[in-house]
């Protein structure tokens, strides 16, 4: 698979506790062709060679289109493996999580451990490439010595990777604070394989920045919880009109509720109110015929 040809460049990348399949097919609607599950730990997924329930949620998505992807996180060649090959048949791509700067995490030599040490990175996903068709991301964080990083995105080139998930922050910049996405033209010059951008995109001025900085793609984390519509190529008017229509129906029901309550029935406000939800009903019947 061939992660440029992707036409809406941006994506949703992995977030632990919110990228569950409801909020994951909400933004495939809104226009994400791809989208990562939950972070899945390996060494936690599998008990005795089969998949805890809580994995198995992570990984379904019940998706009318839209690529699936799914993170795994561990620092073990032969867990990866198994696991790699219980979960390819559900998903289209499959991400390595070299960046999750939790405490814990890196106390296990999981997830951002990695930034600073390529060359075991190498030795990692040399075993893991050859046990799979699916394409497979390596996604990570800039390192304080970049030249770590530098060499980072250079082993995932030569490794054939499907492309390298960048987020411009250090393991100390945590998750917030701004970022500059002119690194990447540094990394770009350097390898053949596509670059997905992340890190503290807010609107389509910064998706602009970073495409033009190098990235073949974008992925939206933070931001696009509060406002998923930053996948939509265009404003997705019918999107709103749907919202307006949800919103002006609610209010409607719970006026002429409170008017009957009040015993305000003969008043002018509550036939106005009944007369509206008549024509918004008409409204909705009219839509569905129409998508159907
Ligand atoms: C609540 C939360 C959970 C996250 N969980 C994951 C995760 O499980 N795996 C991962 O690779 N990144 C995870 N991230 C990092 C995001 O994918 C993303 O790299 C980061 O938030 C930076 O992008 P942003 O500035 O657009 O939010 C998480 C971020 C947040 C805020």
């Amino acid at each position: 698979m061939n992660l440029r040809k992707i036409e809406n460049k941006v994506i949703l990348p992995s977030m632990t506790g919110i990228t569950k399949p409801a909020f994951r097919n909400l933004c495939i609607k809104l226009g994400a062709e791809l989208t990562f599950s939950e972070c899945i730990d390996v060494e936690r997924s599998l008990i005795n060679g089969y998949l805890t329930g809580l994995a198995v949620q992570k990984i379904y998505l019940n998706k009318i289109n839209g690529l699936n992807g799914v993170q795994l996180i561990d620092n073990n060649a032969d867990r990866l493996k198994k696991m790699v090959k219980i979960v390819e048949p559900y998903c289209d791509v499959l991400e390595l999580n070299f960046g999750c700067p939790i405490g814990w995490v890196m106390r296990l030599k999981k997830g951002a451990y990695f930034s600073s040490r390529p060359n075991e990175v190498n030795k990692l996903l040399s075993k893991i490439i050859k046990c799979t068709n699916k394409p497979i991301i390596a996604k990570f964080r800039i390192d304080s010595d970049f030249n770590n990083t530098i060499k980072f995105a250079k082993i995932c080139d030569t490794l054939g990777l499907a492309a390298i998930h960048i987020h411009i922050r250090t393991i100390e910049d945590w998750f917030c604070g701004e970022t500059d996405p002119k690194i990447f033209r540094e990394i770009k010059d350097k390898i053949e394989i596509p670059i997905i951008g992340n890190g503290g995109i807010k609107n389509k001025k910064d998706i602009c920045k970073f495409l033009n900085s190098g990235c073949d793609l974008v992925s939206v984390g933070q931001s696009s919880i509060y406002n998923p519509l930053i996948f939509s190529k265009r404003i997705c008017i019918s999107f709103f009109c749907s919202l307006l229509h949800y919103y002006l129906v609610d209010f409607l029901e719970n006026h002429t509720l409170l008017l009957d309550i009040n015993k305000q029935k003969d008043g002018l406000q509550y036939k106005l109110c009944v007369r509206l939800k008549y024509v918004m009903g008409i409204l909705s019947r009219l839509k569905r015929k129409l998508i159907s």
